[in-house]
């Protein structure tokens, strides 16, 4: 019979041996065998077959990795996906897999600042030169191009600005110049979007936020095509970037409900969404408004949204900003985002300063909200009474 994935995350991870419905956390690091000839056999079948699950140390994971890795491939449609500490560690994972001295890459403009920072300070100092394109404008990609440029890495929407690209296009011209593509899909995750799927060569996803649900956890995935597994598994064994048992029991745990969770998500920030797009005072960053451009990039590629959305406010008054972030009593100020709860950020022009494309004025202000599964009318009347500060 086949099953839908709702059901499949569901009854997935069964423990049948221990009669229990959920997986044991192996924990590990000297993994024991029966004889040196059984090590020997393991060791072969892990060469013949790496993602087969087989292991001899514990940093290679333990079965309570492997089931984890084993739903997310699933999920994800791709060849396999790869286990790290963090969310940010999938991007180094990825960048740093296909990247060698000489090289050049291209990469969105509004991408996550450390993965910004890691792009264009640290992988200088190994000779690796980051280039940035303009997510509204991919002329500004396709002209960066070069004989050494290695990797295109696209983060969909942009950090904090939720500019939504045209993935196909950015697709068809890394094809046609034979260069590797990585996408960063933590907003929309694979049950919105599926970027192996598409044509990418490698997704990132950060487990911390939605996979997990909690704000319990750090985590992360990248799954990859054929293609690029070779080249990722060794450089994934060599730095030895493995999540540990106990965060991937916790993200298996929070995956059980993530369709449940990102549907409320999403119902909860439309109706946040509708209610913001009609106050003048900002623009609301997020794929709701039918006539936009960021609606239509959305529609074509995404089956839903996330709870994530900016709002980009103009005010000569940065204070009032302030205190209307400061008014809001259900959104927790704090970093991350895709748990259960809301968050509010004011955005510092620190964060945003280096950007070559954003051009936001000196009267402009980016907040950002992450839509929680709260009571939505309870989170539009805390709004309403915060925006009075406004000015
Ligand atoms: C888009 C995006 N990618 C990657 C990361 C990094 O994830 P982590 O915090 O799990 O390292 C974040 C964290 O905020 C993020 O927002």
């Amino acid at each position: 019979m086949s099953k839908s994935f709702k059901t499949f995350l569901k009854h997935t991870a069964k423990d049948f041996h221990n009669q229990s419905v959920n997986p044991p956390v192996v924990r590990a690091s000297t993994i024991i065998f029966k004889s040196m000839q059984h090590i020997r056999k393991t060791q072969f079948k892990a060469k013949k077959n790496p993602i087969g699950g087989h292991y001899d140390y514990g940093r290679q994971g333990t079965s309570t990795t492997f089931i984890l890795q084993k739903i997310l491939t699933k999920l994800e449609e791709s060849y396999h996906v790869f286990t790290t500490p963090t969310g940010f560690g999938a991007v180094f994972l990825a960048i740093f897999s296909v990247t060698r001295p000489g090289d050049e890459i291209i990469v969105a403009d509004p991408v996550y600042s450390p993965t910004r920072l890691f792009t264009e300070k640290f992988l200088r100092e190994f000779n690796i030169k980051t280039i940035f394109y303009n997510p509204s404008d991919l002329k500004t990609l396709e002209k960066n191009i070069t004989k050494k440029t290695k990797l295109i890495f696209v983060e969909n929407p942009g950090s904090n600005t939720f500019d939504f690209q045209d993935l196909g296009k950015i697709l068809s011209i890394a094809k046609k110049k034979k260069i590797l593509t990585a996408i960063d899909n933590t907003w929309g995750t694979p049950y919105f979007l599926k970027p192996i799927k598409l044509g990418f060569d490698m997704s990132i996803v950060s487990a911390t936020k939605y996979y997990s649900g909690h704000s319990d956890v750090m985590g992360g995935s990248l799954a990859v095509n054929k293609k690029v597994f070779d080249q990722v598994r060794k450089t994934e064994r060599i730095t030895g970037l493995r999540l540990g048992p106990d965060d991937a029991y916790l993200i298996t745990r929070g995956l059980r409900t993530l369709d449940v969770r990102l549907d409320r998500h999403r119902e909860n920030a439309k109706k946040v969404a509708a209610f913001l797009s009609k106050n003048r005072k900002f623009k609301l960053l997020y794929p709701f408004k039918k006539d936009s451009m960021n609606f239509r990039m959305w529609k074509k590629y995404y089956s839903g949204a996330s709870g994530l959305m900016g709002l980009k406010i103009k005010s000569k008054n940065i204070n009032s900003v302030k205190k209307f972030v400061n008014s809001l009593k259900l959104f927790g100020y704090g970093y991350s985002w895709g748990g259960f709860e809301s968050l509010a950020l004011h955005q510092e022009f620190r964060e945003t300063g280096n950007r070559k494309y954003l051009k936001l004025a000196q009267d402009e202000h980016l907040v950002r909200f992450h839509i929680g599964l709260e009571d939505p009318n309870d989170l539009i009347a805390d709004i309403k009474q915060a925006l009075r500060h406004l000015k």
